[in-house]
């Protein structure tokens, strides 16, 4: 869609700047949060636990923490607990949507959405929607989110975008090393104060088989290489036809954020593009200059946007958004020792999400002014801060715990409940019953 111009009337909610007949529509997302469990594994002790040289963890997979979530929290609570903070933002006149971006949902039919719509108390005038693609499904809800806000200018809506997965593969596993669990809760609007969402996205979608869950069971299957080697082709492709979509390189980015399944993955994406720009750039997309300062400021800023991922672990339909928030909220403190400017209003930042199965697409977003106002630095790196450690054995019950796949009645551990607001209680007769503290 169009950029548009428009008259936000004087009679719109607190919140929004007033904008003029002649400034054009901007869109994105107003205010960002997110959530994790309490509790995490040291990935070097699971290392040694399991035989394994921890180098190959912390360096070759580049993951140092695993967040583990007590089987009172699901997906259902953890988006919660991420867009709890953005209660204060919201207007429930102008609240139109919420969505949910899941690959690790609790029904097959009926939207998680509506439980969270229930535990935060929103408005019943909303639409509730869960969307599914892998990882891809929460870009997908925030592009849906940002095509209404455009589409309904007039009534200067908002919509409550969350993206919310725990990711599992199970012990011993190969994929291990790469689980994880947390959400993004994403508030989308007209004249956001985070991030601008630029209409100029590429994206391509190819049916294959690198990694999937049937519907019986909670822990994905994954043909990891072939996953790795596809998420890199889709990353070039998508990258290439974007410059020459939109007729940009490298260096008109400020910094670049990945979709994180393990933080390697997205440097050896990055790297292979820049690369094979350096070596063979077409005339579609004219890369072959990148400079010296522009790589070594674009590797820079990833190595910001993993800091999140890398004590979180992978979160599916979150990654890219927990690594954006891992770039605005931790830039300034890296720049502070390096010799890059701190990122400011009017930077580009590019945006990459993978699913698999396969979407791949490439976007941008700009930096709105006073975004650092906006965000909740302070309580996220608390968060993290004050999880509890756990052994491995202690990980291993805590994960094993979890609410079956099956339909048998479940009550979740009473122990374990600090750091959440709301709770998985039971499930009784196969219906999930939830508390908020
Ligand atoms: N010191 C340092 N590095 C070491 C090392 C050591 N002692 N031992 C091994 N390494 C390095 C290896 O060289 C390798 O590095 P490169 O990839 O750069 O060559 C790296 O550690 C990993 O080693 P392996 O390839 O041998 O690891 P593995 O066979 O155990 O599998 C994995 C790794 C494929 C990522 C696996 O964890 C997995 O299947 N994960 C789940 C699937 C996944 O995350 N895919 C990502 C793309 S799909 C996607 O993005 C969607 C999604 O979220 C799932």
């Amino acid at each position: 869609m169009s950029t548009q111009n428009i008259k936000i009337s004087a009679t719109a909610a607190a919140n929004t700047t007033t904008t003029s007949a002649t400034t054009p529509l901007t869109v994105g997302i107003d205010r960002i949060s997110f959530a994790t469990p309490h509790y995490y594994l040291n990935l070097e002790e699971l290392a040694e636990h399991r035989g394994i040289d921890p180098n190959k963890f912390t360096i070759g997979i580049g993951q140092s923490e695993q967040s583990v979530p007590p089987n009172h929290q699901d997906i259902v609570t953890l988006a919660a607990q991420a867009a709890f903070p953005l209660l204060p933002y919201i207007d429930s006149n102008r609240l139109k949507m919420l969505i949910v971006g899941t690959e690790s949902g609790v029904d097959a039919s009926k939207s998680s959405a509506l439980y969270v719509q229930n535990l935060l108390k929103l408005t019943p005038w909303v639409r509730s929607i869960e969307v599914k693609e892998a990882c891809y499904g929460g870009t997908a809800a925030l592009m849906m989110a940002c095509d209404y806000v455009r589409a309904h200018a007039e009534k200067n809506p908002q919509v409550l975008v969350i993206a919310a997965d725990i990711a599992r593969y199970g012990l011993a596993t190969p994929g291990e090393v790469t689980q994880g669990a947390g959400a993004v809760a994403m508030l989308v609007s007209a004249n956001p104060h985070v991030l601008k969402i630029n209409d100029d996205s590429v994206v391509k979608s190819a049916d294959i088989q690198d990694f999937w869950r049937p519907v019986y069971q909670d822990t994905a299957l994954a043909r990891g290489k072939f996953s790795t080697e596809q998420y890199i082709q889709f990353f070039c492709e998508v990258w290439q036809k974007y410059c020459a979509q939109n007729d940009c390189n490298f260096s008109d980015f400020a910094g670049l954020c990945f979709h994180l399944p393990y933080t390697k993955m997205g440097l050896k994406a990055l790297k292979a593009a820049m690369d094979s720009c350096a070596n063979s750039c077409s005339d579609s997309c004219d890369n072959s200059n990148l400079s010296e300062s522009s790589r070594n400021r674009l590797l820079s800023r990833y190595e910001t946007s993993t800091k999140y991922s890398r004590r979180v672990g992978n979160i599916y339909t979150g990654s890219l958004y927990l690594g954006l928030l891992s770039l605005l909220e931790l830039d300034e403190f890296t720049c502070e020792n390096s010799d890059l400017t701190a990122l400011k209003s009017g930077d580009k930042i590019g945006l990459f999400s993978y699913g698999s199965g396969a979407v791949g697409e490439f976007f941008s977003g700009t930096i709105a002014p006073g975004f650092r106002d906006a965000l909740f630095a302070r309580e996220h790196a608390d968060m993290l801060d004050s999880r509890v450690h756990l052994s491995v054995a202690d990980y291993e019950e805590m994960f094993e715990s979890v609410a079956p796949y099956a339909p048998e009645d479940f009550e979740s551990s009473t122990s374990c409940r600090e750091g959440a607001s709301f709770f998985l209680d039971d499930i009784t007769s196969q219906e999930r019953h939830y508390s908020a503290r």
